[in-house]
């Protein structure tokens, strides 16, 4: 630890904090992908449920490293658009690496907050796979939606604390959520500021209730 390190930080009882999560990910960086592979069946059940066409647009919210550009951009096909937005430069550094390393001219990346990031247009699906601070942020939520046109799919994965008989897994949830997030606030429910937009979604327990795969449409009339 450097001198003025004061340690990995701590999620609040509050909303989520950037800068605490700027610092989370600026550590995390190096070693997120191997601590992801755990998770890669929820992401092919997410990039499934999204059913990205060639030729469409589709938003990458907090895309990290990138783990999702793969399928996404071989999906939407070189006529199409994967736009990756990521407010951690560590984080979107390997992203950019990896778009080099493969070539793919359809996806752009955007190093910003969700919130504020400058997205033009309106896109034909946005998934957001763990990405609960984000979806906590109802500014976020709202910026995606309002560049997704009527009838867009939105898909969101991730963390859930586990209900009912299964309750004694979420001391395997916690730790898990430790580390990705800055506020465990809503992790009951992470999809709720999405349905308040959206209206109500189909939401699958997968992992025995430890993630959740939440889908739904931007209303026709939005
Ligand atoms: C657990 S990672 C998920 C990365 C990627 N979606 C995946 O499935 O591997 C969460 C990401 O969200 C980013 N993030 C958190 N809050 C953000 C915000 N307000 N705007 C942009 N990115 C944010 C973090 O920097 C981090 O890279």
């Amino acid at each position: 630890m450097s001198p003025g390190d004061s340690g990995p930080p701590r999620p609040r009882a509050g909303g989520p904090d950037r800068a605490a999560a700027l610092a989370q990910y600026r550590r995390r960086a190096g070693v997120y992908d191997l601590e992801l592979a755990l998770f890669e069946p929820l992401r092919r059940a997410a990039i499934a449920q999204l059913a990205p066409q060639a030729g469409e647009t589709v938003l990458d919210v907090g895309c990290g490293t990138g783990l999702s550009l793969s399928a996404l951009a071989g999906a939407v096909g070189a006529h199409g658009a994967v736009i990756g937005i990521e407010q951690s430069p560590e984080m979107i550094a390997r992203a950019r690496d990896r778009v080099a390393q493969q070539g793919w001219r359809q996806v752009t990346l955007l190093c910003a907050p969700v919130e504020t990031a400058p997205l033009q247009g309106r896109a034909d699906a946005a998934l957001f796979h763990f990405t609960h601070d984000i979806l906590c942020r109802p500014e976020a939520v709202a910026h995606v939606v309002a560049h997704l046109k009527p009838g867009a799919r939105v898909v969101a994965a991730g963390l859930q604390w586990v209900r009912g008989v299964g309750f004694a897994l979420n001391a395997l949830v916690l730790p898990a959520a430790l580390r990705s997030v800055t506020s465990l606030r809503g992790l009951g429910a992470p999809w709720r500021e999405l349905e308040r937009c959206l209206g109500a979604l189909e939401v699958q327990p997968m992992g025995l209730g430890a993630v959740y795969l939440a889908s739904g449409r931007v209303p026709e009339d939005c």
